[in-house]
């Protein structure tokens, strides 16, 4: 018995880092899932892994670029196709770019906002009819622990991240009584391509994440993929409406030592 044997989850940026293993666990606890991203190469791969893994009929891919509202109708009508419905959606894909707010083009402003954001919107719309539709399910969103706090040179991306749970809260208050649950993971640091882009000196991030993260280390994506899995399953039936912070303990308080 898997903890989501019968449902159907779909879930952007699959193709690599959380959303990776959102997929690989969810699917390994009985889902079937959509794996959606702009990365057709690694994300078909993926497909078709799982698939071979866990039987044909397991795993599909559909190209999705989250900011375009008919990639969605047709990753919706794809998913309704291939399994039959959808009652469960991680709207995880994101974008991050450093810079300071008085630096920042607003082109480079609104494409984070467009991802993280109006994605995130575009998802909620799109399918929480379809979870309507399968009598009730889940959406989970990728917001951040900057969509709780501020942090110098991510001013869009916070700002974004911040938005998240603003959505997430209004889409648990209107999408209760059709049965759909609405929660947050607001990730701190955690070990994908996001927070290791070029040029960063992963010995130097490391020494950064012992003394800055109290347990003392970078989280792993399949820490937040269990945290996903929970939000998506029934152990969290009552449960709704919700950020949940996973950063090692980042944003419990000051450390002096
Ligand atoms: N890694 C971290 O430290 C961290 C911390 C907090 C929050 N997050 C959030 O977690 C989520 C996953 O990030 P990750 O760390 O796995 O990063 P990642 O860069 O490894 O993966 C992001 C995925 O999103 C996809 N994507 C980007 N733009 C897209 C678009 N327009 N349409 C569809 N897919 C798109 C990418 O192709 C990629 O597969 C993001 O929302 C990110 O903001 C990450």
């Amino acid at each position: 018995m898997g903890k989501l044997d019968g449902r159907v989850v779909l879930i952007t940026g699959a193709a690599r880092g959380q959303g990776e293993q959102e997929a690989r666990l969810f699917a390994g606890e009985g889902a079937r899932v959509v794996l959606a991203d702009v990365l057709d190469g690694p994300g078909e791969a993926l497909a078709k892994e799982l698939g071979e893994g866990l039987g044909e009929g397991r795993a599909a891919y559909v190209h999705l670029d989250v900011t375009r509202e008919e990639d969605w109708a047709a990753a919706v009508a794809a998913a309704r196709e291939r399994f039959g419905k959808i009652d469960g959606l991680v709207n995880n894909a994101g974008v991050l770019r450093f810079n300071e707010l008085l630096s920042t083009p607003l082109e480079e402003f609104q494409a984070i906002v467009s991802v993280n954001q109006t994605g995130c919107f575009l998802g909620i719309k799109a399918v929480a009819p379809e979870i309507a539709a399968a009598g009730g399910g889940t959406i989970v969103n990728t917001a951040s622990y900057t969509g709780l706090t501020g942090m110098a040179g991510v001013g869009a991306y916070a700002a974004s991240k911040h938005a998240v749970l603003g959505l997430t809260r209004v889409a648990a208050l209107e999408l209760a009584a059709k049965g759909i649950r609405v929660n947050a993971v607001c990730p701190g640091a955690i070990d994908t391509p996001m927070s290791n882009p070029e040029g960063v000196d992963p010995a130097a991030a490391g020494a950064l994440y012992r003394t800055l993260v109290p347990l003392g280390r970078i989280g792993r994506p399949e820490e937040v993929a269990a945290l996903a899995l929970f939000l998506t399953s029934d152990d969290s039936s009552y449960v709704t409406g919700q950020p949940f912070v996973i950063d090692g303990g980042w944003l419990a308080g000051v450390s002096l030592f």
